[in-house]
């Protein structure tokens, strides 16, 4: 079974990553062979400054490899090291009906909150089915908001095949339910776009501060709360132990239990949690050639993957 994903460089990476994306993805390279990427491709579509990509890219990478993506196991490159993806892409476009496009939220809702759509944006989801079908995926773990993206990816490899004969793999989605949305610290959806994250690797005050900054309703220290509707329970339960979880619903339940200490029993779990995270980063950090060298040799194996796919579709459409 061949696992793939892909993330944006288009900021910090945050613990809604985490639990929505990479802990599944590294969870998985036990369980079959293993493609992750940075879509660089696709953060260009935010118009990014040349140097804020640059350093996201870095970021991220340093990021994957510290959250425990073994590239040993894990085929891990940069999707713009396999430009054929393009290709595919463009091939992919040629026969989306252009209302498909319209109808998808990541470009409906950028629109709507007054961002200028540029024609990728538009077509974003074409590539990502393109990421996906080049690699000839079988499984995708995304959290929650990709799910229109997959059902396009199936839909357009469905459409080939349909045209060509049995081509391309029609991939399957894997969305965990329970971290399939992680809130961000105003409840809403986490997400770089919100500036509402958490940050994996905040230092140990920014960490505090940001979790003390955690929006909850202004019930006093004394008056009891229900767990389920703040947003420090939902966030602590990412990390918590199920008897920790127990004990501190009880305690927000009986009252006598302030939001503060919620958030400071959330905090002091964050903080140990990413911790093996931290150090690892950090020994990356002092090493950026393996680093590179690495992602350089990844890439070269990815190329060869792109190849074989991309031969049998250019022959299939009659481009060769
Ligand atoms: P962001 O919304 O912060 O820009 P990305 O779009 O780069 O995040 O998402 C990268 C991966 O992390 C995707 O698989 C996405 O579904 C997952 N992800 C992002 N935010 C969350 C979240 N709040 N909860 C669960 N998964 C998330
Ligand atoms: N669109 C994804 C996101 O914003 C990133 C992505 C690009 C991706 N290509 C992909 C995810 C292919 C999974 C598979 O999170």
């Amino acid at each position: 079974m061949r696992i793939l994903t892909g993330i944006q460089p288009s900021g910090i990476p945050h613990i809604g990553n985490y639990f929505g994306a990479i802990r599944q993805t590294a969870a998985m390279q036990t369980k079959g062979d293993n493609f992750l990427f940075i879509a660089d491709y696709h953060a260009l579509t935010t118009s990014p400054k040349p140097e804020d990509l640059r350093n996201y890219i870095n970021d991220l990478a340093l990021s994957w490899l510290a959250c425990g993506i073994d590239p040993e196991r894990t085929i891990f490159f940069r999707q713009s090291d396999v430009p054929q993806v393009c290709e595919l892409a463009w091939i992919l476009a040629t026969f989306t009906p252009v209302g498909l496009m319209e109808r998808a939220h990541s470009y409906k809702d950028k629109v709507a909150k007054g961002f200028e759509a540029n024609c990728g944006l538009f077509t974003y989801p074409i590539l990502m089915a393109a990421d996906i079908l080049l690699y000839r995926a079988d499984l995708v773990p995304v959290g929650k908001d990709q799910k229109q993206h997959l059902e396009i990816a199936r839909d357009l490899a469905i459409r080939f095949n349909n045209h060509f004969g049995d081509i391309l793999t029609v991939p399957e989605e894997l969305i965990p339910e329970e971290v399939a949305v992680v809130p961000g610290i105003d409840g809403q959806k986490m997400s770089k776009s919100y500036n509402n994250t958490i940050p994996i690797f905040a230092k140990e005050k920014a960490l505090r501060k940001v979790v003390m900054s955690i929006v909850t309703d202004s019930k006093g220290l004394e008056e009891p709360k229900d767990p389920d509707t703040c947003n420090v329970y939902a966030l602590y339960k990412l990390v918590a132990t199920p008897e920790e979880l127990q004990e501190m619903r009880e305690k927000l339940q009986a009252g006598n239990y302030g939001y503060g200490h919620a958030k400071q029993a959330l905090f002091e779990k964050l903080w140990a949690f990413f911790e093996p995270m931290r150090k690892r980063r950090e020994e990356l950090e002092n090493n950026m050639d393996f680093v590179r060298d690495l992602m350089k040799r990844n890439a070269e194996k990815a190329r060869c993957e792109a190849e074989i796919l991309l031969t049998k579709v250019r022959q299939a459409v009659g481009l060769r």
